[in-house]
């Protein structure tokens, strides 16, 4: 049985369009202008960066094509999509793990996630009341500091968010999504672009040109280049399913190559224009470091408001789209997991999101208690880390189970599935764009992976 002619059982984006807009909806978020900025400061700017960008070209597209081709091909969740195809390609039914494996990984990012996106649902209001309202740097470092001490209102604040988007996940992802994505997404790229003119215009913007593209090999550390794979990973939503299940809703008409190069490229641009707007803030007050940590943006950000025209009202702004970026994404996380129990189970999708949001807010205590009484130090390969569970969880999904699940999708659609089969789905209609791929997925990708993994247990480097 050819599995081409799969009819997608929870229905399918109306256009190639709508599926960009989703699937950028999923890269874009806290990765993007949270985490990104926070961990190229604290590995050394330049070299991480530059890291950062060759996995994006040569392992995140490859793997992000090759999601979405599994993904359209098995028209199911992750983890009966991978058991369909193995069986059809005459494989074990073992590859069905990746599915597996994916389903954990969305659990465990979404507990942190979603407290993160809580920090900027508090600032939402900060901002609006005219609290943040201060141009200097310590009494802001301390506003933080007080609401990430404070496990009752983290508490709330993740509530919230759990709640925004388990409604959206129990509605189904198609209704209301691409509302939210088409408008809200640009105006975010916008608010950008302001913040990149005004740090322009402030005096350490070649500075911080500098500390992001200036590579220092010497501040390459095993943990710095973990990391920068890893993140290629995370910002791209790959190696846990999500593009894989979005694919699954893909028409069949779709140029694969195109969509994928053009939502990887978007999504870094968000990045690094998140970047330079936030270190010339950094550079600017001598209080603020660039390592700073998970609180970067929370402690530079609001500066940047309080000096600008319109500051309230722009900075108020941007947390709302920081957070409707972050709620594109989550429901991305939770999805393979929710069809899946739809899928086997004959769950409704109300229930079946009932019980993956209880699960994943319930984890998500263990990164609020992060930040007061259960922190805790520990080195990373170089590098101090200071918040216990959250940094192991962070490590643990990004750093390896991406990579690891990235790894086997490109083992899999590189030396599992005929050539025919692969060639066939991505329609790439020109011979050495396909060869170029398949050399990708086959050797570069998986290897790459395999060293840098190696790299973690300390047997090379
Ligand atoms: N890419 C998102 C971000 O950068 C986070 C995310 C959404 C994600 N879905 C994912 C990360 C799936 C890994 C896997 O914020």
């Amino acid at each position: 049985m050819s599995e081409k002619n799969n009819k997608p059982i929870h229905g399918q984006w109306s256009s190639r369009w709508v599926f960009i807009l989703a699937a950028t909806g999923s890269a874009v978020g806290l990765g993007n202008i949270w985490k990104f900025p926070y961990i190229a400061g604290e590995y050394g700017g330049g070299a991480f960066v530059l890291i950062y960008l060759v996995c994006v070209a040569a392992i995140g597209i490859p793997i992000m094509m090759a999601e979405v081709m599994l993904g359209r091909r098995g028209r199911r969740s992750p983890i009966n999509t991978m058991r369909a195809l193995a069986k059809s390609e005459g494989r074990h039914g073992i590859w069905s793990w990746i599915g597996w494996m994916g389903v954990a990984a969305g659990f465990f990012i979404l507990s942190y996630y979603s407290v993160i996106a809580g920090w900027a649902l508090a600032y939402v209001f900060r901002t609006a009341s005219g609290a943040l309202q201060v141009t200097d740097s310590v009494t802001v470092k301390n506003i933080f500091g007080e609401l990430v001490s404070d496990p009752e209102k983290l508490l709330a604040w993740h509530t919230v968010f759990m709640v925004m988007t388990m409604i959206v996940v129990a509605r189904g992802v198609k209704h209301g999504l691409e509302k939210a994505v088409r408008l809200l997404m640009p105006a975010l790229l916008i608010l950008l672009l302001v913040l990149d003119g005004y740090a322009l215009n402030s005096g350490h913007f070649g500075e911080a040109v500098d500390f992001l593209f200036t590579p220092d090999f010497s501040k390459l550390t095993g943990g710095a280049v973990l990391t920068a794979m890893g993140h290629a990973f995370f910002t791209l939503s790959l190696g846990m399913g999500a593009i894989m299940m979005y694919g699954s809703y893909l028409p069949e008409d779709a140029s694969i190559a195109t969509t994928s190069i053009t939502i990887s490229i978007a999504d870094t641009g968000v990045a690094l224009l998140a970047g330079l707007a936030i270190f010339p803030i950094v550079f600017a007050f001598p209080e603020l470091e660039a390592g700073a940590g998970p609180g970067l943006i929370f402690q530079t950000l609001p500066l940047a408001f309080a000096q600008m025209p319109g500051g309230q009202f722009f900075g108020t702004l941007f947390f709302v789209l920081i957070v409707v970026a972050a709620w594109t994404s989550s429901i991305s996380l939770v999805e393979p997991a929710v069809a899946w129990l739809v899928e086997n189970h004959g769950m409704s999708r109300i229930m079946a999101a009932v019980w993956v949001g209880l699960a994943i807010w319930t984890l998500g205590i263990a990164t609020i208690m992060s930040f007061s009484s259960w922190a805790f130090e520990f080195n990373f390969l170089g590098t101090v880390k200071q918040n216990g569970i959250f940094d192991l969880l962070d490590i643990l999904t990004a750093n390896i189970m991406l990579p690891l699940g990235g790894m086997l999708i490109a083992i899999f659609a590189g030396w599992m599935m005929k050539v025919k089969h692969s060639k066939d789905e991505l329609a790439i209609g020109n011979e050495t764009g396909y060869q170029i791929w398949l050399f990708l997925i086959k050797f570069v990708a998986p290897v790459l992976v395999f060293i840098v993994i190696l790299n973690l247990f300390g047997v090379i480097g």
